[in-house]
């Protein structure tokens, strides 16, 4: 368990981590990439954690896999790689570094792990977990399949590994329509995201999708009169909603996609005006590249993202903590259901 108050006191003794306009201004590269929405002197209090990253990240010979949630300073100063959770699971199997740093979430680090039981794989809080993923549980997948004798099991990637070794494959927001397209059965269960499983369905009419009913505490407080509301209140503003949301909000918004579907969207479409409904930091990442749309609108934090800190990154490469560990039995049963979706991905051209 993370201790803070010892970690800020070693990591005080080993940097130079006090503010430092001078850094700044040599890593102005990097700082333009989030102008717009860091100001010019909390940069100045991030750049000495990005300079001791920068330099732990080669002297470890480790990488940083940041997912579209993190802050701006850890997407834009230290991630080697950013993405959607199946970029990211895919980057996952082709990095040759010995050491993952995951910044995100507790499934997305051990997902990485599941794809190379051989790494170490540290996650910079552990307790940076998923409401979506504590949802459910393998007795749970279990008695869906005795509810629906011999259809597939679709887990999303936001599950532990145990729920991914009792499942037939797995999906992400990016890809969950194709991957049920693609299974044989009429009828399909999918765990453990009832909204993700009901938008499936609309674009899957063919299947008889039945889902678990989880859900995500960011995208499910989102209501469709909060949507249509907003529009009277902001028109001409382009509303675009992640697939973990109900039904309703996506029905009543102009596009819905993964966290890089949506990126996709307004950097091709560059409305003058966007609403993302999702995670706050998916507008603060892409602000800078877009300066011509403006993101209007509420925004919902992922408290378990926003775990991950670029001071818990530093230390974490510093200490080599915390290391995601799976019992390599489920970690080999996980892993047949990422690859299984890896593949098909692929063949599917997503
Ligand atoms: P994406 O796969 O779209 O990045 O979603 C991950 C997630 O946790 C969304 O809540
Ligand atoms: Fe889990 Fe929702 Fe946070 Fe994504 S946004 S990590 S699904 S709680």
């Amino acid at each position: 368990m993370l201790d803070i108050a010892t970690m800020r006191h070693d990591l005080k003794d080993a940097f130079d981590l006090d503010p430092n306009p001078s850094l700044a201004e040599e890593m102005s590269d990097r700082y333009a990439a989030m102008s717009r929405v860091v100001n010019p002197v909390d940069w100045a209090m991030h750049a000495p954690y990005v300079a001791a990253i920068d330099k732990l990240k080669k002297e470890r010979g480790a990488v940083i896999l940041a997912h579209n949630y993190m802050t701006p300073e850890i997407y834009h100063g230290v991630a080697d790689f950013v993405g959607d959770s199946l970029q990211l699971a895919i980057k996952a199997t082709e990095v040759d570094a010995d050491i993952i740093v995951q910044a995100g979430v507790h499934f997305m680090a051990e997902t990485s792990k599941i794809l190379n039981p051989s790494k170490t794989v540290l996650i910079p809080d552990m307790a940076a977990g998923c409401s979506l993923a504590d949802s459910v549980k393998p007795e749970g997948i279990a008695q869906m399949r005795a509810q629906y004798p011999g259809a597939p099991v679709v887990t999303y990637v936001n599950t532990t590994a145990e729920e991914k070794a009792a499942s037939d494959i797995c999906c992400t927001s990016s890809n969950a329509a194709a991957i049920v397209r693609a299974m044989e059965s009429d009828t399909v269960i999918m765990t453990p995201d009832q909204y993700l499983a009901q938008n499936v369905a609309q674009l899957v009419p063919e299947k008889n999708v039945v889902w678990w009913e989880g859900s995500c505490i960011v995208h499910e407080q989102y209501t469709a009169q909060d949507i249509n509301e907003f529009r009277e209140w902001n028109p001409g503003t382009k509303i675009i909603a992640h697939p973990e949301c109900p039904p309703s909000v996506v029905e009543a918004s102009d596009f819905s996609g993964s966290t890089s579907g949506i990126i996709k969207y307004v950097t091709d479409n560059k409305p003058e005006k966007a609403m993302l409904v999702t995670e706050c930091s998916m507008a603060s990442n892409i602000a800078d590249a877009l300066p011509e749309v403006d993101f209007v609108g509420p925004c919902n934090m992922c408290p378990y993202m926003k775990k991950i800190t670029l001071e818990k990154i530093l230390w974490s490469l510093y200490t080599k903590s915390e290391e995601v560990h799976v019992d390599p039995e489920v970690g080999s049963k996980a892993r047949v259901a990422v690859e299984r979706m890896i593949d098909l991905s692929k063949k599917l051209g997503i």
